[in-house]
Order: structure tokens, then C-alpha cells, then sequence
């Protein structure tokens, strides 16, 4: 297996483009099995997770093509051929469950596999469940698959979610695009990936409002079109990027970042003592003064402080003077990142949700793993401040989510190389 090799150095320099939105891709693209016609996607990450979801559509029937380097994908769903998620595709990758809605909208059933994705925590699907029963589909689970079916179709109704699921907020959307009637969803996830679905879908012909909010209301439609959609710049490969140079020092420009993606973050980033300039062409992080100073950091749903970029910031924190606390809200399990963090110096006391960080002058390379995705990208912004040799193993992980990371990172005057196995 690769690994990755980070030698920490001096301040970092330069830019870093940033790509469209995996978590938004990923919620995108089942959205072609709503409808006949073509779905083209543009902006689209280069990422294996977009990969499994090509070949979990391909295995539906669809037809699913990466253009451009893989910055465009064409898709289609004229002639779908199955209704099932099979557990070899979908236990790579949570997200996969996306497909569940769509299906029971346009096919009147589906058999879904139980997903796997990272092992970040239980992460069942009951509120995914919850509303589309509500909207009619019967669903049983049996044999590590749900089985749905609405053979009298979808009905719109009036659905509150207890937590603002963010997967459950775009299968319970996307269902009721094609359900009879209205669907006024409450509690609602606000994040804007679901912003971005629902300009998709808003594209595709489907009626709309209030995304962004809390409440969401969609007018069923008989049939939805094809569209064109440029994907959202992703804000956690953003707010990952504009931590860099806050760990390394320097000054890094974030192209295509904005603002309103990552206000509750940049607010941390300047109560830390980082500046952050909006320029023409994105986001700016200066970072010359020293060690950065402690905070303390509630992961909470958008527009929060995003939990995808919690072990981001705790990386940070490992140099901030002082002692910072980190209360992860979210998911249940998702400090694995500490013990590796420990491995390179850093002092950091886990109890159930809540990390406490106690700021060292600085961290030194180590070998370390991580069995997350945002875990792995944590190790790495470490390393670059740290002394020596910090060698990530488990890069899998890292491609799941970030595209040409040596790239980006060698472009800004970072040390780092892939190492093939
Ligand atoms: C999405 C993101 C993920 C991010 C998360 C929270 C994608 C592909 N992934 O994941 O990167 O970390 O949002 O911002 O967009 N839950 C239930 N029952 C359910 C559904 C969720 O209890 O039916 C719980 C989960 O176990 C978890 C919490 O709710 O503790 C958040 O999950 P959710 O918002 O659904 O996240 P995902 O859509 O899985």
C-alpha cells in the first residue's frame, strides 16, 4: 500500500485550487435516477469515492461516463435494469444509500444494502427510513439489505426530522420531487451541498423552496428533465487547505474558496489569532506571528463548526499555546486521529466526546495511520510543522476525499511525496 512522506519545513507560499464538493457530487449524482434524460455534472472531484458511485449507478443500468480528466460527468438513466444496492459496492461507502430514494421515486422499489463508509461511529439510517415511510414506501430490513416498495406510489406529507440528517434531508428531498403532492420537510439539514442538490433538481424541473433553511417544501412533479450543473467548490478541502499555512505558516490563497461556505470555521480561525482576507479569486490565510492561540471548537450541523473539519483544526491545536478543548457532537467515535497525533509529540486527552489539547512548542514525524478519511488529511497537515519525517500510511483513505493532494501541498512549498508500495 502507498504512503504518504511529509517532511516538516519553513512557511508555505502560494495557491491551491479547490475542487467541487465530494459530499456534494456524491448527492448529485443519484439524482439521474429521477429521470430519462441526461444529467451532466461539471466541477466534479477527482476522487475514488466518485468512482464507487459511477459503478454503483453503471450497476443500476445507468450509464455513467467521467469526461475532461474526470471534471465532467455525463450520466443517463433511460433504461435503468435493477433496483438493487449490492453490499460489495455500497460497504466501500456510506453515501451510497443516496440511491435509496431516487429508486423507490422512479422505479416504486429498491433493495438497498445497510452501508459501510468510515468507521466513524454507528451511523444507522432510521431517519432515511422514517421519511420515506412517511412519504409511503414500506421498507423491511432482511438479510443486511432494506427492501422497499410503494406499489401505490409516493404521497407527499409533512415529515420532522429529529436531527437534521444530512443524508436522510437529500434522500427524503429527492424522493419527493416525484411523490403526489406536497412534502414540507422540518428540521432540515441546512448544509450547502443540500443547497446545491436542490439547485440541481430545481434545474431538472422539480419544485423547490427553502433550501438552506430549516423547512423545505417540494411540489411532486410527474417527470423530471435533464439539466447541466456546475458542483459547488467543496468548503472541507477548502477549510483543510486554509489550515495549512495556519500549522506551517505563510500565506496561502484558497481559489474558488467563499466565505458563507466556512464562516463558523474562519470565526475559530481569526479567535485563534489567523487572518483570513476574501480576494478576488477566494480565500487567503496569513499566518507569520508564532504559534497560534487555543480555542475551543463544538461540532455542530451547518451552519456549525463542521465535524469534517475537526480533526483538521485538532492538528492545529496540537501548537496553539495553551489548552484548547474539542467537544465533538456529531459522531461518536471520531477521534481516532488522537492517538496518531500522540504518536508525534502532541498531548491530548480523550474523554467520550471531548478532546482536551494541551498545545506543545512543536510535534515531531512519526510513522502514524488513520483509519478515516479526515483523519489521514490531519496527520498530514501535522507533519508539515512538524520535526522530521512524518510517514502516513493507509492512503486509500486520503483518495477517497482529496485529489492531488501532493500536488496542492508540493505547489504552496510543502515537503511531500507518494511513496508507491
Ligand atoms: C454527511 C457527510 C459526512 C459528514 C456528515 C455530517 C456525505 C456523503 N457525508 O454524512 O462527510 O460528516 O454529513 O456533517 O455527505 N444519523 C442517525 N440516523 C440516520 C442518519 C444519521 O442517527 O438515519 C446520525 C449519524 O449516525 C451521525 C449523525 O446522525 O451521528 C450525522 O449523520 P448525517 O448528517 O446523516 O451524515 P451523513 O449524511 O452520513
Amino acid at each position: 500500500m502507498d504512503s504518504i512522506v511529509v517532511t516538516g519545513g519553513g512557511p508555505l507560499q502560494g495557491e491551491i485550487p479547490i475542487a467541487g464538493a465530494k459530499n456534494a457530487c456524491l448527492a448529485l449524482m443519484p439524482a439521474t435516477l429521477l429521470s430519462e434524460e441526461p444529467l451532466t455534472l461539471t466541477n466534479a472531484p477527482r476522487l475514488s469515492d466518485i468512482k464507487t458511485m459511477t459503478t454503483l449507478l453503471q450497476s443500476l443500468g445507468a450509464e455513467a461516463t467521467s469526461l475532461q480528466d474526470g471534471q465532467v460527468l455525463a450520466m443517463s438513466s433511460h433504461d435503468l435494469t435493477s433496483s438493487r444496492a449490492d453490499y460489495d459496492i455500497v460497504r466501500k461507502m456510506r453515501a451510497s444509500n443516496l440511491v435509496l430514494g431516487p429508486l423507490i421515486a422512479r422505479m416504486g422499489h429498491a433493495e438497498v444494502s445497510l452501508p459501510g463508509g468510515c468507521a466513524i461511529g454507528a451511523r444507522p439510517m432510521d431517519l432515511h427510513i422514517f421519511g420515506l415511510e412517511k412519504l409511503g414506501a414500506e421498507i423491511e430490513l432482511s438479510e443486511g439489505y432494506l427492501h422497499a416498495k410503494a406499489p401505490g406510489g409516493l404521497k407527499g406529507a409533512q415529515i420532522d426530522l429529529d436531527f437534521a440528517s444530512v443524508g436522510a434531508t437529500e434522500n427524503i428531498v429527492m424522493a419527493a420531487t416525484l411523490a403526489k403532492g406536497t412534502t414540507v420537510l422540518t428540521n432540515a439539514a441546512r448544509e450547502p451541498e443540500i443547497v446545491d442538490l436542490v439547485r440541481c433538481l430545481r434545474a431538472m424541473g422539480a419544485e423547490i423552496d427553502g433550501e438552506g433553511t430549516s423547512r423545505i417544501e417540494i411540489q411532486g412533479v410527474d417527470r423530471l428533465g435533464g439539466a447541466t450543473h456546475q458542483v459547488v467548490a467543496d468548503r472541507i478541502e477548502l477549510g483543510t487547505y486554509m489550515l495549512a499555512p495556519a500549522i506551517a505558516g505563510g500565506e496561502v490563497e484558497c481559489l474558488g474558496g467563499r466565505m458563507e461556505l466556512v464562516e463558523s470555521f474562519v470565526g475559530k480561525l481569526n479567535e485563534a489569532g489567523i487572518e483570513v482576507e476574501e480576494t478576488k479569486r477566494g480565500l487567503k490565510v496569513t499566518h507569520t506571528n508564532g504559534r497560534p492561540k487555543a480555542i475551543d471548537v463544538t461540532t455542530e450541523p451547518f451552519p456549525g463548526f463542521p465535524t469534517d473539519l475537526q480533526a483538521q483544526m485538532m492538528a492545529m491545536l496540537c501548537t496553539a499555546e495553551g489548552s484548547s478543548q474539542l467537544n465533538e457532537t456529531i459522531f461518536e467515535n471520531r477521534f481516532m486521529h488522537a492517538p496518531e497525533l500522540t504518536r508525534m509529540g502532541a498531548e491530548i486527552e480523550v474523554q467520550g466526546g471531548m478532546a482536551t489539547v494541551t498545545g506543545v512548542d512543536k510535534l515531531r514525524g512519526a510513522p502514524v495511520m488513520a483509519t478515516d478519511l479526515r483523519a489521514s488529511i490531519s496527520l498530514i497537515l501535522a507533519g508539515l510543522a512538524a520535526e522530521g519525517e512524518t510517514v502516513v500510511s493507509r492512503v486509500y483513505h486520503l483518495d477517497r476525499g482529496y485529489e492531488h493532494v501532493v500536488r496542492k501541498l508540493r505547489g504552496v512549498g510543502a515537503q511531500i511525496e507518494r511513496v508507491k508500495a
